[in-house]
């Protein structure tokens, strides 16, 4: 695939543990779409670990800034559009990959977590889409193709309830139904907007669920027997961002190696 003069944002694409062998999913997307020809804006809230992904991209020849802002905070997001619209004029592609989870026992879960989790999660990916989106509306485009393209993450978990991460399963139940009313607001102006909906990836986030041994129960949960990978994800990012995903907007694409089957 080609994403040569394509501009891109990949929120949440730092890496967040120094040294790990671990990518996380926004990581690998962005490495993939440099690899691809695509110029990426690397953001994370994490200073050093977008720009640890920033050095990895120009080691390997691709080119690559960072962005640091809260994906939550609406203001640094005005922001950071408008830097790389002032930049390079367009943005092409949106890959959000920014979210995080604490596991909480029903009782113990306090409202501040229960809003933070909301408005990082949910708001969050709300704010991004629709600053990057205004942006896509005004560019040309030829006749019939996509003026851009969204891809957001959700989880398996938006409609497959379990126990111990209320906040978190809520605000990914709202990212699949925000993907489906932003495809449809957007399908007239040619933008596609879908997700992509993991079931249990070998990312930095699932390190934490390691220590409780929640892992080793995942794992045993997956027909496929093993965890994926997150180049596997960014392989299904690849394609949807890709010109022969045109027609395809409003979408909720699990990759789970069969887990949501059972
Ligand atoms: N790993 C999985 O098994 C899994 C499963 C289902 C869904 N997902 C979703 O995929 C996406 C990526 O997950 P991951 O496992 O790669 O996560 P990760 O924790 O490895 O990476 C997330 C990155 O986002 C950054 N971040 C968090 N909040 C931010 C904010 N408010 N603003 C800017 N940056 C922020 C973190 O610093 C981190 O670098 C998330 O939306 C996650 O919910 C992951």
């Amino acid at each position: 695939m080609n994403f040569e003069t394509k501009v891109a944002l990949v929120t949440g694409a730092g890496q967040s543990i120094a040294g790990s062998h671990l990518s996380g999913i926004g990581q690998a997307v962005a490495l993939n779409l440099a690899k691809a020809g695509a110029y990426i804006f690397v953001n994370d809230w994490n200073a050093d670990a977008a720009e640890r992904t920033v050095k990895m991209i120009i080691s390997q020849g691709g080119q690559a800034e960072s962005v640091v802002a809260d994906v939550s905070d609406e203001n640094q997001i005005i922001a950071t559009v408008d830097r790389i619209q002032a930049q390079h004029v367009r943005i092409d592609i949106l890959v959000h990959c920014a979210a995080v989870q604490y596991p909480v026992s029903l009782f113990d879960l306090q409202a501040d977590q229960w809003r933070r989790v909301l408005d990082h999660n949910l708001f969050g990916t709300f704010c991004v889409a629709r600053a990057v989106a205004k942006v896509m509306k005004t560019q040309n485009a030829d006749e019939d193709r996509s003026r851009g393209k969204i891809v957001l993450l959700t989880s398996i978990h938006d409609a497959r309830p379990r126990v111990g991460k209320f906040d978190y399963d809520a605000a990914k139940a709202g990212v699949s139904q925000l993907t489906r009313e932003l495809a449809l607001a957007l399908a007239p102006d040619h933008i596609n907007v879908n997700a992509i909906a993991p079931g249990a990836i070998c990312t930095p986030m699932n390190i934490i669920l390691e220590q409780d041994g929640v892992d080793k129960e995942a794992i045993k949960k997956i027909p496929w027997g093993r965890m994926g990978q997150s180049d596997e994800v960014a392989k299904l990012a690849m394609f949807l961002l890709s010109d022969d995903a045109d027609y395809i907007t409003g979408s909720v694409i699990p990759i789970d190696g069969g887990r949501s089957l059972v």
